[in-house]
């Protein structure tokens, strides 16, 4: 089916994160999806290998979430969430503490990841002041940590364009190192030998801030940074550190969550358990907006019946829970138990491992890195040109019917989880030819 109706004012949309000018000097645009394909307005396919933007893990299109927004579109739009309840957004909040990982069952409902950040970083204060050590303000982010773009997200993650900005950041913020090294990782399969010690710079933060840190947020890989895979041991020695200095340790798992891994959350993949979790993107498989923040029986108990009486935590949006949302969310976390998508990861990554690390035999690829879904592929960048050669390849893999997401000279691949071999031997051969037709 070809869409005829095309936009022909680009001026009054201000992009995010888009290059504005650039963008609308040669627009892009996606007008239909279904399964792992989207459709140009022209009808033209497109091979998406990004899920959207690491959200549509079951693939477009899924009428039984499109059915479950409608039913409950008619059945009832909107009721508040604050000193008010509708029914749907406790079956939804049930439904995700049942897939959660063991231990982790308090469901609060964000809108995105950022809300979702902010939420977790807020419920960390609140809980060590419910405890009596109210001293416990710091917050401990990582470099090349993305958590999103409100002003606690963006304070605790480290990406230093997405700061430059903005002047005052939060107080009280420190980071650790990344955990990236080419000299020592490049072109490691999954969890990179080297690097757990980095973890130990914690031991180092908690000598200099002493029992003032409040958390710890880290994403497990991550991925606005170029996809970086944590070194084997490293999630569970920041796991220990933190148990033993009263620190909470928070798990991004925004793009990690949701079978990505090949597990239900990252949590279960590497069998570590924070003590807070954010989750967005994948929870809806992105049909409608939503966001969520789930923690431990003790974060909840100290917050919630550690309080006098009245509203316990002076937090939440609007649209906390908001119905159409719920919907979505349980008819997507149903797709993700009946068709085992986590179980799809697990039989496809051999291949999919395989093929992209195929791609490294091409001139001026630097370095490949991947797990579970997820691959990177570093390119080596244009003399004094950072960032121009990734995006070569990225307008030419769309023009050759695939969707690719490049971050500095990085391109990221993370594409639903349904696809097929023949579909990632596509991926593999748009790139290949994408990557040598644009030399460093
Ligand atoms: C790890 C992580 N955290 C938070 C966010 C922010 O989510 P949102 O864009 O829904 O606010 C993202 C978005 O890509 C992310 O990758």
């Amino acid at each position: 089916m070809t869409v005829t109706l095309r936009p022909n004012n680009l001026d009054a949309f201000w992009m995010p994160y888009t290059a504005n000018r650039a963008y609308k000097a040669r627009p892009r645009l996606l007008a239909r999806a279904s399964g792992v394909h989207y459709h140009t307005p022209e009808g033209r396919e497109v091979l998406d290998g990004t899920a959207g933007l690491w959200c549509v893990n079951a693939g477009h299109g899924r009428r039984e979430i499109a059915e479950a927004i409608k039913r409950q579109a008619d059945e009832m739009d909107f009721a508040p969430t604050f000193q008010m309840g509708h029914p749907i957004a406790f079956e939804a909040a049930a439904t995700l503490a049942e897939f959660l990982p063991d231990g982790i069952e308090r469901v609060f409902w964000t809108n995105s990841g950022s809300e979702a950040a902010d939420t977790a970083l807020k419920m960390a204060l609140a809980y060590h002041r419910a405890r009596g050590e109210g001293q416990r303000v710091r917050l401990i982010g990582r470099e090349r940590g993305y958590h999103g773009c409100g002003f606690g997200g963006m304070s605790v993650g480290g990406i230093v364009a997405n700061r430059r900005q903005f002047g005052a950041q939060l107080p009280f913020v420190d980071h650790l190192p990344h955990t990236h090294s080419r000299a020592h990782q490049a072109f490691s399969r999954g969890e990179p030998d080297w690097g757990a010690h980095l973890a130990d710079a914690l031991e180092d933060l908690v000598k200099l801030h002493g029992d003032t840190i409040a958390a710890v947020m880290v994403e497990p890989v991550a991925g606005s940074t170029g996809v970086l895979v944590p070194p084997k041991g490293y999630l569970m020695r920041l796991r220990e550190l933190c148990t033993r200095h009263g620190i909470l340790l928070i798990f991004d798992e925004v793009i990690t969550g949701f079978s990505r891994l090949g597990a239900g959350f990252a949590a279960d993949y590497f069998g570590i358990v924070p003590d807070i979790m954010t989750m967005a993107k994948g929870l809806t498989n992105a049909a409608v907006p939503m966001g969520a923040v789930a923690t431990t029986d003790a974060v909840y108990d100290a917050v919630v019946n550690g309080a006098p009486g009245g509203i316990e935590f002076f937090h939440g949006y609007t649209y906390s829970g908001h119905p159409l949302a719920c919907a979505a969310a349980i008819a997507s976390i149903r797709i993700h138990r009946e068709e085992d998508l986590a179980g799809r990861v697990r039989d496809l990554q051999p291949y999919w491992q395989e093929t992209m690390h195929g791609l490294g035999a091409a001139a001026g690829v630097l370095d490949v890195r991947d797990i579970g879904l997820i691959a990177g592929i570093e390119l080596q960048p244009r003399e004094g040109r950072p960032t121009e050669r990734a995006m070569a390849v990225f307008h030419r893999c769309f023009d050759d019917g695939l969707l690719v997401r490049v971050t500095g000279d990085v391109v990221a691949l993370s594409p639903p989880l349904i696809v097929e071999r023949a579909h990632v031997d596509r991926i593999a051969e748009t790139l290949d030819r994408a990557i040598r037709a644009e030399p460093a």
